[in-house]
């Protein structure tokens, strides 16, 4: 588990090939069977691959996600905050378990921020995005978390950056 911790780095350069259907049952499953608080499981994913839509998701907002048209796979992970008032902590451990069961496969992954982000137009980054996948008013969007073969492999993470000063024992 560690080795995969330090090895996964934020990929925004894919090659051409796609996610195998395999591959995106795995991810999904691993969001699925991800905790939640109360088990209440308030989340939604919604798989993109089709390239206009891809690209469409891109344009939600005006930093951080251009490098999305060129990714062969996003799923947009969505919270229902009828369903659970801690569905932002849910829809987070949903995300990183795809991220690190990508990683597991060997593939690469980037999060995408949406929530609380604005749009180029001043309005939300996650109205963009509803309109985009027709989500219902009720959903609210996380993120979106993009997959794919990675172009290059990055330098794992090194014990060397490891903030220990951060850590407190008993008390601050
Ligand atoms: C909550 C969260 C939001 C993020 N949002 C974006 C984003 O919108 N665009 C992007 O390119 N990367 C995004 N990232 C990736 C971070 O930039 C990246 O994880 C960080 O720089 C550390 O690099 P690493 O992932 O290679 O360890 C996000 C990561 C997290 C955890």
């Amino acid at each position: 588990m560690l080795d995969l911790i330090k090895k996964r780095r934020s990929c925004r350069k894919f090659t051409e090939e796609k996610v195998s259907p395999d591959e995106i049952d795995q991810i999904l499953k691993s969001a699925l069977w991800s905790p939640t608080s109360k088990n209440n499981r308030p989340w939604e994913f919604v798989v993109v691959e089709k390239a206009e839509t891809l690209k469409a998701l891109s344009q939600c907002k005006p930093h951080g996600s251009s490098f999305l048209s060129g990714a062969p796979l996003g799923i947009v992970v969505l919270g229902a905050p009828d369903k659970s008032d801690v569905w932002v902590e849910d829809c987070s451990i949903a995300s990183i378990m795809m991220q690190m069961t990508a990683e597991s496969l060997g593939l690469g992954s980037t999060w995408i921020q949406i929530r609380l982000r604005l749009g180029e137009e001043g309005n939300m980054a996650a109205d963009n995005v509803k309109k985009i996948i027709n989500a219902p008013d009720k959903l609210e969007v996380l993120g979106i978390m993009v997959f794919g073969h990675k172009e290059k492999e990055r330098k794992p993470y090194s014990d060397d950056i490891l903030l220990w000063d951060r850590v407190h024992y008993e008390n601050m």
